[in-house]
């Protein structure tokens, strides 16, 4: 394996060996790991080797293993995410976290809670669900639509908040339109103002340098299974200290493992019924395999070939980004704008006819390709990619 220090980002050849890390099925051209990312074979098989240890001796498993096992694992995907240990839990997935902060956030009559127009979807229904049991108000404000600066974005969000505004949730990376947002500004401008924020970050992890104590947030959720490469069904939540009291688990169980009971707010978290963690205690072997592979060079290589994804549609299609690449908006996906049309059946098509795995997305009476590059991706993939879409779109 060459040096990954003297791979050279733009040459295919000195990546082949990290492709091969992955199995996926032969049939398919995938280009989606933004929404689900598959785990390379050392991940796959480090869940295996939990899943057998259970199964073999479940009484060991549970009783003896699992509490220090996930300790560990907490420990290690903490200092990876910047906190501190203990103001990180499992969940299933970031909807899970964001679930459990809407069900415990503090929000009465007449509150409310603000979030953007790039915010994902469900995340949406989950605030709207939680405002509606408490009386309170979910207020959508739209960003500009094209992006020229940080400063416009922060501002547009602080334009929206008011007296009655609690919280703000804001994704650390858009769903639908794969800008990196500028959360630290944006939780500097409302910790002054007095109002928390939830920051939403799947896409995050590994994808960008995080440090979410320097963030400041109030509370962080992000899954693992994405860029990070985790198990599916791996993700976390990040409480600050100042709301440990407030938020417990959904799943009322015994918290601990008997004979010993829960003292500290994450202790709550680790035991909900019987279940399989081997997702949550793989998040080290993830963490481990990025970096066996160089966080850096990782980033550099991807996020080239998005931008070349970018360059190569857009030379195809034309259209403009909703903001300059090379302002820093962007990391390992290329979010490009397809030709005027109804392309309601694009995605499906290019899978069936082609065996490309590509979200084609629909965002304010627009349409654009949302290309995800990861380390088993290459040249060749966008060239298909490129092809495929002339073909469908004339
Ligand atoms: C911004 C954003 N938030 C939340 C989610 C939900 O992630 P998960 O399905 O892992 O819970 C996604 C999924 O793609 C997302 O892009």
């Amino acid at each position: 394996m060459a040096d990954v220090t003297t791979r050279d980002i733009t040459n295919d050849q000195h990546w082949m060996d990290f492709s091969r890390e992955w199995a996926i099925r032969p049939d398919t051209l995938y280009l989606n790991h933004g929404s689900f990312g598959p785990p390379p074979r050392q991940v796959r098989y480090a869940r295996r080797t939990w899943i057998d240890a259970l199964d073999e001796q479940p009484m060991d498993f549970y009783l003896r293993c699992i509490e220090p096992a996930m300790h560990r694992a907490r420990d290690a995907t903490s200092s990876f995410v910047g906190t501190d240990t203990d103001n990180l839990v499992f969940v299933e997935n970031a909807t899970f976290g964001m679930n459990v902060v809407a069900d415990h956030f503090p929000l009465t009559a007449g509150d409310e809670v603000l979030l953007n127009n790039h915010e994902y979807g469900a995340v949406q229904r989950i605030w709207q669900r939680a405002c509606q049991r408490k009386g309170a108000t979910m207020r959508l404000v739209d960003l500009p639509h094209r992006i020229e600066s940080a400063d416009q974005v922060v501002q547009s969000i602080i334009s929206g908040v008011c007296d009655k505004t609690r919280l703000v949730v804001v994704s650390h990376i858009t769903s639908p339109t794969a800008l990196i947002m500028p959360v630290s500004k944006i939780c500097e401008e409302l910790r002054q103002r007095g109002v928390a924020v939830c920051v939403d970050g799947p896409h995050a992890p590994a994808q960008i340098d995080l440090n979410i104590d320097q963030l400041g947030c109030d509370f962080y959720t992000a899954s693992c299974h994405k860029w990070l490469c985790g198990n599916l069904g791996s993700g976390f939540l990040v409480v600050a200290p100042k709301w440990h009291e407030t938020v417990e688990p959904q799943l009322k169980s015994w918290g601990r493992l008997l004979p010993a009971m829960p003292e500290q707010w994450f202790e709550e978290f680790t035991w909900s019924g019987t279940r399989d963690p081997s997702g949550y205690l793989t998040v080290p072997d993830a963490i481990e395999f990025m970096e066996s592979v160089g966080l850096q060079p990782f980033r550099d290589r991807t996020y080239w070939l998005a931008d070349q994804a970018r360059q190569r549609l857009m030379a195809e299609f034309g259209g403009t980004p909703l903001a300059n690449p090379d302002d820093g908006w962007y990391g390992c996906m290329a979010h490009v704008p397809l030709p005027a049309g109804d392309w309601t059946d694009l995605q499906h098509r290019l899978w069936q006819v082609h065996g490309i795995e590509v979200p084609i997305i629909h965002f304010e009476n627009e349409w654009f390709v949302r290309v995800s590059c990861h380390l088993y991706n290459n040249q060749l993939h966008l060239d298909t990619l490129v092809k495929a879409l002339w073909c469908e779109t004339r």
